[in-house]
């Protein structure tokens, strides 16, 4: 039996398509599972003049295919109410303000509350000081404020967005999503690196010789377009979810599993990475591309929403070097872009070679490979590991075999989705799979120095057709080390089985 966790939320942004899309059916998951039963409200407000009834017709909408029956859906939908609100209007407060003292005393959430801001970040600032000054937040319960991604689009503005919410709201009520965080194999890093023995003892700069992360998508920039445009693949993934990858697989053990102790690991880990200083460091580790028209798929600069003439980059590979005492010299490369060959998460871990192969090189279908172990994220999830074994007959040929551990589809379905954890967690105040500040800060320092070396440079930019895995530089970028993607396909290999 789940315990139940009373508490009022405020979702702002109440009418968009992430509230629709996964916060009315997380907060569906967790009523299911008697996380919140009836000790909960939410309020829902935007802009929209909504009615109650009008909201609870788009939540039944939002959750058409989880609901199992009418009753319980009414149930559940009774619990939220709708407030037209402009986030600048300081009347407004003074209503959300006495809407929200009724529920609390309503449904008895003893002045516990989380504030869900989920919509354009430059109202943060006014809205943090609006719940302030108009006495939301409570003195008797837990406060708790959710934003969303992009936390600022470089480290001034993140800094000044800081700035604004901690007039309101101390960092230990801050909870900053990357949904990375909230998924399954992601959180699962950590156990497999600080609970097995044959991994930890070798996690380090004299046993591993690079290492592979790449998060692909099929997608284009959707009706995104407005957005992308002014941010670009590596302020979209790489500052925010390709950082909290690497410094996952780079800090050091932590000493509890506690959210600061893991919290400050990942900090100290984002701060060992080496920053290009210079502009010619940038061109020579970092890769941007474009994607044009291929695959029957349209061009970027043909998108909606998209500048004709842009130059925003829709992939980005990098080269990033971790300078501490465990990790001198292992290179991490990571990729990701829009309109790639197919959506995919994954990070390889590739061991050195054994110092002397003393099996057959010539003559022979398979030679000796080095050991991969690859951490599947999604759509598989789980973890397979290349190793070598001796091709069953005479001789003493090599037969290259993967030993794996792919959750099947049953399980995959009936784990809790990202936001589903996120929203859990923070009830719970559990930060640990919440961005700190510092990681923000240090995150955005690492991205600046690459994004000013770029503004300053408009030759290096590479096109792609849709439908591949980025531009040619991006293979020259391992080939200059004597490197290639991996380019294994376990997905579609796994899924044809
Ligand atoms: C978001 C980006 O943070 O992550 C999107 O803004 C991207 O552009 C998405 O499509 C990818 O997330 P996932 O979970 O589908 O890999």
């Amino acid at each position: 039996m789940n315990t139940e966790i009373s508490a009022l939320f405020t979702i702002f942004g109440a009418t968009g398509d992430l509230a629709h899309r996964k916060l009315y059916p997380s907060l569906y998951h967790l009523y299911k599972k008697g996380f919140i039963k009836n000790n909960f409200a939410v309020i829902g407000t935007a802009r929209r003049e909504w009615s109650n009834d009008y909201f609870h017709e788009v939540i039944a909408d939002s959750l058409k295919d989880v609901v199992e029956n009418e009753e319980e859906l009414k149930a559940f939908t009774s619990h939220f109410y709708y407030i037209s609100h402009n986030v600048k209007d300081a009347d407004h407060y003074v209503e959300l303000k006495k809407l929200s003292d009724q529920l609390d005393e309503k449904y008895q959430t003893n002045g516990n509350r989380i504030f869900y801001l989920a919509m354009a970040p430059q109202f943060f600032g006014t809205i943090g000081d609006m719940l302030k000054a108009n006495h939301l937040i409570t003195e008797n319960g837990f406060n708790r404020l959710i934003i969303e991604k992009p936390f600022g689009h470089d480290l001034k503005s993140a800094t000044e967005l800081n700035e604004q919410l901690t007039r309101s709201f101390s960092e230990d009520q801050i909870y900053r999503i990357d949904h990375y965080l909230g998924k399954e194999m992601i959180q699962n890093i950590s156990a497999v690196r600080f609970s097995n023995m044959i991994f930890e003892a070798l996690w380090n700069n004299k046993y591993i010789d690079n290492v592979q992360i790449t998060l692909s998508e099929t997608v284009g920039v959707e009706d995104r377009g407005d957005y992308y445009d002014h941010t670009g693949a590596l302020r979209d993934m790489v500052q925010n979810h390709i950082l909290q990858i690497v410094a996952l697989l780079v800090m050091e053990p932590p000493l509890s599993l506690n959210g600061n102790d893991i919290r400050n690991e990942k900090i100290k880990a984002l701060r060992s990475l080496r920053l290009y200083e210079n502009e010619k460091d940038v061109i020579n580790n970092f890769v941007r591309g474009q994607y044009t028209a291929g695959n029957d798929q349209a061009g970027y600069t043909d998108e909606p929403k998209v500048n004709p003439e842009s130059s925003t980059e829709t992939f980005v590979a990098g080269k990033i070097m971790v300078d501490n005492f465990r990790w001198a010299g292992v290179p991490f490369y990571v990729r990701t872009g829009k309109r790639m060959s197919q959506k995919d998460t994954y990070i390889h871990i590739q061991f050195k070679h054994v110092s002397m192969n003393l099996f057959p090189t010539e003559g022979v279908e398979e030679v000796a490979q080095p050991n991969i172990l690859t951490i599947h994220i999604s759509p598989l999830e789980g973890f397979s590991l290349r190793l070598n074994t001796k091709r069953v007959g005479q001789g003493t040929e090599m037969k290259n075999i993967r030993m794996h551990q792919i959750l099947d589809e049953q399980t995959v379905s009936n784990s809790p989705e990202a936001y589903e954890r996120l929203l859990l967690d923070c009830l719970n105040g559990d930060p640990t799979n919440f961005t700190h500040w510092k990681e923000v800060e240090q995150s955005w320092r690492f991205i600046d120095f690459i994004r000013n070396a770029w503004d300053q440079d408009e030759e290096h930019i590479y096109e792609y057709a849709s439908g591949t895995m980025g531009p040619k530089e991006s293979y020259d970028l391992l080939h200059q080390d004597g490197f290639d993607w991996i380019e294994f396909n376990w997905s579609t290999k796994y899924k044809k089985k």
